[in-house]
């Protein structure tokens, strides 16, 4: 290879290696900590006392909903008062590596509270939920809310744990709105790993 050959591979990998140092958010990946993991979450009895509500609330413990929708749940300090009724703190969705400020998603109140919660919902919204992750305004959810394993629930199962939800009593405790990858957010966020494309 003659000189000036050389001379041109040796610029062009310092312009890309500049480029890629540049390209990550050094401000983010200082401001990620670890933080301890939720365990023995002790969830509400529904308001209706039969077994197919009893066997709801065990799937909802099994299943994990409560480690994301309890405030406070996803950085290890969960709020008694508001388990299952939705989390303040997000999941970023996007990667930090590419956004600077990632997009945050917030796990929604499960509790029947009519404007804050599923009052409005039907038991039938909340099987097709975690069936196909669609919700009630024919929205896709993120796939952060794992409906891609409860997709395999069985009817009874699934109808379990939404009359389950439905007994609860209702807590009056509104998340905030999805938001954007670019926008920074006023909320705690976690990562978890799992990021859409924005
Ligand atoms: C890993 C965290 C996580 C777990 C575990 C989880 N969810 Fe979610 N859930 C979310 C997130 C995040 C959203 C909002 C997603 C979006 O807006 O795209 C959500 C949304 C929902 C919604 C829609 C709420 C609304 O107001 O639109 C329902 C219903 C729901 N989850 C029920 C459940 C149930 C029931 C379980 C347990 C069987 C569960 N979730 C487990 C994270 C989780």
């Amino acid at each position: 290879m003659g000189r000036i050959a050389t001379a041109l591979v040796v610029i062009a990998a310092t312009i890309t290696l500049t480029a890629l140092v540049r390209a990550a958010p050094e401000n983010v990946l200082k401001k990620l900590v670890p933080v301890e993991a939720t365990k023995d979450l002790e969830l509400p009895a529904g308001r209706v006392n039969s077994e197919q509500v009893e066997q709801g609330r065990y799937l909802v413990a099994l299943l994990g909903c409560a480690s994301c929708h309890t405030d406070g749940a996803l950085v290890g300090k969960p709020d008694p008062a508001m388990t299952l009724a939705g989390s303040r703190v997000g999941i970023a969705y996007s990667s930090p590596m590419v956004n600077e400020f990632p997009g945050a998603v917030y796990p929604g109140n499960l509790t029947p509270h009519r404007e804050t919660g599923l009052g409005t919902w039907s038991e039938d919204d909340i099987v097709d939920m975690l069936r196909s992750g669609r919700n009630r305004h024919g929205r896709q959810t993120l796939s952060i809310m794992p409906w891609t394993s409860y997709g395999q629930l069985s009817d009874a199962d699934a109808r379990a744990i939404a009359r389950y939800l439905k007994s609860l009593p209702p807590v009056e405790h509104r998340v905030p709105a999805r938001v954007m990858p670019g926008q920074p957010t006023r909320t705690p966020l976690v990562h978890v790993g799992l990021y859409h494309r924005p």
